[in-house]
C-alpha cells in the first residue's frame, strides 16, 4: 500500500479534475459506495475460482461474526447498491465511482495492494452503442491527458454464458490432448476455469494456446452481430483497435464485449483500463433481466504513463507568499492575509510563519513556487504599505498602500 505524498498530489488532483470533466461531458453521474461489502457479494459476482476471490481478498469477521471484505473492485458493489435502491427497473443509468480498491497481490511496479480506480458502469442499455460510448469516453481521457499514443485498445467477444459453456468443453478436450505442456497452475484451472489458461504467461503453455480453438469462432449469431456493430462504430469514428481473441479477463461476470487499454511503456503491468459487458450479473445478484457494461481504470498506472510521457504541466499551488519581518509587521501581515483571502475568492496565499530574517523568508518564498512575494517590514507596517516582488518575471519591486493590495492582485492574477 503506498502513500501519495504532497509533491505527488498535484498530479493526482489534475488527473481527477480531467476525469470529472470528461465524465460530465458524457452525462455520467457519480455514485459513492462503501469500501467494505459482504464477502459473499464478491464470491458470487467475481467468481469463486478467480485469482481475486481465491487468493487476493482482504477478508475479515466483524464483531457480529459477519464475513466482510475490503472491495477488490467496484462493479459488484455498484450493482448491489443500484439493486438495493431500486434504480434498475425500466431505467437507464450512466454512473462513475472513484476510490481505493484492495487486492493482496504480490506488489511490484504498477501493482499495489491498495490502488485507486475510476470505474464507470452503465445499466439498462442492450446495444453496442453504449459499449462504443464508454470506449470513446476512455479514449477522450487519454487524449486529454496526452497519452493516447501510448495506449492500444484490445477488444474481444466472450459470447453468451451458454456459448462460453459449450466452448469451454471444446477447450478442455483440446487441452486434454496437451497435458504434458501445461504447468501446475493450468492443470488446476483445467477443471475450474479453463478459459484463464488462454491468459497464461508461461511460454510453453503459450505455444499450446496458439493452436487452441478460438472462442470467437464458437459464439452465436446475436453475439457476433453485437460485436460486428461495435467494430463498425469504432471504424466509423476512427478508433484503432486490435482484435485479441485470447482476451478473457480475470473476472467471471463478463459476456459479449470485453476490452482493455494496454501500454507497452509500463512493464509487466501494462493494462491501464479494462472492462466489458456483464448483463448476466444482474440476474445473478437477484435483479430482473437487464443490461450492464462498464470499465475501470487504474490511477497509479495512468499517472505512471503520464510521467513516462514527460509529466503533466502542473501549476504551482500558490499565488502569493507573504513575507513579514518585525513585531508590527507580523500583525499587519496576518491582517492583510485574511483581508486578501476575503476579498479575492480563490486566491491562494501562503503566509510565512515562524519568524526569521528577510533572507531566509525570501528563500522560502522562492521555493514555494508562488507568483508573487508580498513583503511587509517594520517600515512598510508603519507607513501602511506593502512591497510586491514578482518571483517569475524580472520586474522592479512595487510599493503600494496596503489598502490597494486587493485591486492590484485582482488585476494581475
Ligand atoms: P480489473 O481488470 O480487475 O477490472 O481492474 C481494472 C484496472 O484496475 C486494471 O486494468 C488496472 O489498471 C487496475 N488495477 C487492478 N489491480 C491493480 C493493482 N493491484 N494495482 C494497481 N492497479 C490495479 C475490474 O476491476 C472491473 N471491475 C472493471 C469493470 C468495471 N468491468 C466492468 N465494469
Amino acid at each position: 500500500m503506498h502513500d501519495v505524498l504532497p509533491d505527488q498530489t498535484p498530479a493526482w488532483q489534475y488527473v481527477e479534475q480531467v476525469l470529472r470533466e470528461v465524465l460530465s461531458a458524457y452525462g455520467y453521474r457519480e455514485i459513492r459506495l462503501p469500501i467494505v461489502e459482504k464477502t459473499e457479494l464478491f464470491k458470487r459476482s467475481i467468481g469463486e475460482v478467480t485469482d481475486i476471490v481465491e487468493k487476493e481478498m482482504y477478508t475479515f469477521l466483524d464483531r457480529n461474526g459477519d464475513s466482510l471484505t475490503l472491495r477488490p473492485e467496484g462493479t459488484a458493489g455498484c450493482l448491489r447498491a443500484c439493486l438495493e435502491h431500486g434504480l434498475l427497473h425500466n431505467q437507464v443509468h450512466r454512473l462513475w465511482y472513484y476510490g481505493p480498491m484492495f487486492r493482496h497481490e504480490r506488489p511490484q511496479k504498477g501493482r499495489y495492494r491498495q490502488f485507486y480506480q475510476l470505474g464507470v458502469e452503465t445499466y439498462g442499455i442492450p446495444g453496442p452503442d453504449i459499449d462504443a460510448e464508454i470506449i470513446l469516453l476512455s479514449e477522450r481521457l487519454w487524449r486529454r491527458l496526452g497519452v493516447r499514443d501510448k495506449l492500444q485498445l484490445e477488444i474481444n467477444s466472450l459470447g453468451s454464458s451458454e456459448e462460453r459453456k459449450a466452448y469451454r468443453r471444446i477447450l478442455v478436450d483440446y487441452f486434454q490432448g496437451h497435458l504434458d505442456k501445461l504447468d501446475a497452475d493450468c492443470l488446476r484451472r483445467l477443471d475450474s476455469n479453463p478459459l484463464r489458461i488462454l491468459d497464461s504467461k508461461n511460454p510453453e503453455v503459450q505455444q499450446v494456446v496458439e493452436n487452441a480453438p478460438v472462442l470467437m469462432d464458437h459464439i452465436g449469431d446475436e453475439s457476433r452481430a453485437h460485436f460486428q456493430e461495435l467494430t463498425e462504430i469504432l471504424d466509423a469514428l476512427n478508433i484503432d483497435y486490435v482484435l485479441n481473441t485470447r482476451l478473457v479477463r480475470g473476472l467471471d461476470y463478463y459476456s459479449k464485449t470485453v476490452f482493455e487499454w494496454v501500454s507497452g511503456d509500463l512493464g509487466a503491468q501494462g493494462t491501464v483500463c479494462a472492462g466489458g459487458r456483464y448483463d448476466g450479473l444482474i440476474e445473478q445478484l437477484g435483479g430482473r433481466e437487464n443490461y450492464a457494461v462498464g470499465f475501470a481504470m487504474g490511477m497509479e498506472r495512468l499517472l505512471a504513463l503520464c510521467e513516462a510521457q514527460g509529466g503533466l504541466e502542473l501549476q504551482s499551488g500558490i499565488d502569493i507568499y507573504l513575507v513579514r519581518v518585525g513585531g508590527a509587521a507580523e500583525m499587519a501581515g496576518m491582517r492583510l492575509a485574511e483581508q486578501l483571502r476575503e476579498q479575492i475568492p480563490g486566491l491562494r496565499l501562503q503566509m510565512h510563519c515562524g519568524g526569521g530574517s528577510f533572507k531566509s523568508q525570501f528563500k522560502k518564498a522562492d521555493k514555494s513556487g508562488a507568483a508573487y512575494a508580498v513583503i511587509i517590514g517594520e517600515d512598510e507596517a508603519i507607513r501602511g504599505e506593502i512591497s510586491i516582488k514578482s518571483l517569475r518575471r524580472e520586474q522592479p519591486q512595487d510599493t503600494i498602500p496596503a489598502v490597494e493590495a486587493a485591486a492590484y492582485f485582482a488585476e494581475r492574477l
